[in-house]
Order: C-alpha cells, then structure tokens, then sequence
C-alpha cells in the first residue's frame, strides 16, 4: 500500500504534530511505502517570509529525520520539487464547485482565526486534493481535523472520473489518527495559533519550564484528583508506557501528591522521549548536505510517480495530441 501525507512548515513544530501525525507516519514506513512531503505551497498562505519559510522548511525535514524517518525506507521531500501538483490543482479546479470550497471548515475556522481569505486559502483543499491523487495514494493518515479535505479529495477524484468517463484518478482512504485530540499547556487543542504549545524541540530547559507552566485546578496537595479532567495527565497518558500511566494515576487518586510532582514526571517521559532525537538533530544540523540529498532523492522518486499520474491525466483531457508528449 502506498502511504502519503504532508506537513506544512508554517510554525515550529510541536507534541500535537507529533503524537497526532509523525509518530504515525514513522510507524508506517515498516510495512507500506511511505511517500511524505513538506507542503510549502500550502505555507505561502500564512508565511511571506522567505527567510523564514526556508528555515521552517528545513526544520522540519530535520525533525523528521530526527524523530526516526528512514530515507532507506520512505521518501521525504519537499512539494515544490514536484511541480506538477500545480498543475494537476487547476485541472481539478475545473472539476470542482466553488460551494465545495467555501463550505471547508478549516477554510471557516483560519478566516475566523484572522488569516486573510486569499483565494489560495480557499483554494486550498485543491492543492491537497492534487497532493495525494498524484502519486496514487492509497491511504492518508491524518488527524480529525483534515478528514473533511480527504472527504473533499474523494468527491474531486469521482468528478474527475466521471467528467472524463474513464478511472484516472485513484479514491484514497482515510486513516484517521487514534491519538485524540493533544491539549496544549491552557487545555485547548494544542496548536501554533493559540500559543499554548510544547515544542519538540526546544532546550531540555526550557521544555521544562513550559511543561511547569501547564494549567491545573486548585485542588489542595493533600485531596485526591481526578486523573482524567487533568492536562497534565492526559498528556503523560499519550507519552508514558502503560504501568506508569497506572501508577501515576493512583497516585493522584490517593491525595498527597501535588501536581508539580506529576508535571515532574511529564517533563521527565517527555525528555526520555524526545532527548536522543534532540541529539540526532543536533548532528543533522552540522550536515546540511545530508539532508539536501535525502530530500533530493525523494523528490525524484515522487517526482516519478507523479509524472506517471500525470500523463493519464492529460491524455483523459485531451491536453497532448500524441506528438507533444
Ligand atoms: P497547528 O494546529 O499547530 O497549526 P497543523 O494544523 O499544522 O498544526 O497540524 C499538522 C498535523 O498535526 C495535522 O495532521 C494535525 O492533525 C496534527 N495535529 C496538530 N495539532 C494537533 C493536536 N493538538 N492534536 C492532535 N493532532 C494534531
Ligand atoms: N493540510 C494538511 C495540514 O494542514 C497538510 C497537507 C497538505 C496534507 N497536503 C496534504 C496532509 C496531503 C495530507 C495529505 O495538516
């Protein structure tokens, strides 16, 4: 099975992309071909800065390959070295209704959010769509909140399909992440745009200190708690092997324990999961060469994928005459 999905380099990245994203797609790389890409076309429509967007862009292919992404065993590239996903977007723009775009909840939600309403924000869910319908995919794994666009992918593939009269485009399926929704330190959905998030790699320090600052209720050290309307808990639930999950969770129920001690802890699985990777990104850092080719490499491998897609869909339109191929 052929697995693809995109993260787009609009922010450092954080728990949240983490445990409900890259963990997944590192998983999968063991028994699928994984094909993974950094969306920086999508992050033109949040980040004009070039200087900025370059160094977001290079932060997370380190991040990736830090946190265990093996070039041997999936591609990772960028989406602006495939060129073509441009151009498979218009061609599914002329598929596509504009009440189909305007009715996207992530369209809704960042214009309520204050990111100005360009038409590349609303025409985002094309760009996607051409994404994963270019290489084929045959699943996306991504979090609940882009079930919608993968929804939305479908229904452009089956337009596409049935304008033209013949199977061109592959209907991916969805894979929805199990890891819920990740609470930031304020107990919302941890995200870059509420500022409330744990980044993954910042200093040993300083992610300290953030997980420190975590909100909790008042409830005197001595009283016992409730483990499960705790943020601090419900984060050490996602990172903590099992037996400690339970022995932390008595822990609170018992009373006695303040909830210093159990951010201690948090901080502590925080820092035996994410310290060696700390260490190899350090080591990435020194090498950009390295990384230039892991994400060279992998664009060719996408590029040729997608080229493939792409003659068929061409020949379907009836955009080559045979001789300007
Ligand atoms: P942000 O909300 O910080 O801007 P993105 O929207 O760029 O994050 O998310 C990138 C990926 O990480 C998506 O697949 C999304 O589902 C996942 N993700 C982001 N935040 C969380 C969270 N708090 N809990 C679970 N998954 C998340
Ligand atoms: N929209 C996704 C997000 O914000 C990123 C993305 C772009 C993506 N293209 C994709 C995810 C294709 C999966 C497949 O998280």
């Amino acid at each position: 099975m052929r697995v693809l999905s995109g993260i787009q380099p609009s922010g450092k990245l954080h728990l949240g992309n983490y445990l409900g994203a890259i963990k997944q797609h590192i998983q999968l790389q063991d028994e699928h071909e994984g094909l993974y890409f950094i969306a920086n076309y999508h992050s033109l429509t949040t980040v004009q800065d070039a200087d900025r967007l370059r160094g977001l862009t290079s932060d997370v292919a380190l991040d990736y390959l830090a946190l265990g992404l093996d070039p041997k065993k999936a591609c990772l590239f960028r989406q602006t070295d495939i060129p073509e996903v441009c151009e498979l977007a218009w061609i599914l723009s002329t598929v596509t209704g504009e009440g189909l775009l305007r009715r996207a909840h992530s369209y809704k939600d960042k214009v309520a959010h204050g990111v100005s309403s360009s038409m590349g924000l609303m025409c985002y869910p094309l760009l996607m769509a051409s994404d994963i319908l270019i290489y084929d995919s045959d699943i996306v794994p991504v979090g609940q909140d882009q079930v919608q666009h993968l929804e939305m992918t479908q229904d452009m593939a089956g337009h596409f399909n049935n304008s033209y009269g013949v199977e061109v485009l592959k209907r991916p399926e969805v894979m929805l992440n199990d890891a819920c929704i990740v609470p930031g330190i304020d107990g919302q959905k941890m995200s870059k745009s509420y500022g409330n998030t744990i980044e993954l790699f910042d200093t040993a320090k300083r992610t300290r200190k953030r997980i420190m600052s975590i909100k909790t209720d008042s409830t005197p050290l001595e009283d016992p708690k409730d483990p499960d309307t705790c943020n601090v808990f419900a984060l050490y639930k996602l990172l903590a092997e099992q037996d400690e999950v339970k022995e932390l969770a008595s822990r609170y129920r018992a009373g006695g324990m303040g909830y210093g001690d159990a951010k201690s802890a948090l901080a502590d699985v925080v820092e035996r999961v994410l310290g060696p990777a700390r260490e190899r990104r350090e080591k990435l850092t020194g090498d950009p060469d390295y990384v230039e080719d892991v994400l060279l490499n992998g664009a060719k491998k996408a590029r040729g994928l997608a080229q493939l897609v792409m003659e068929r869909v061409r020949k379907a339109c009836g955009l080559v005459t045979g001789k300007n191929t």
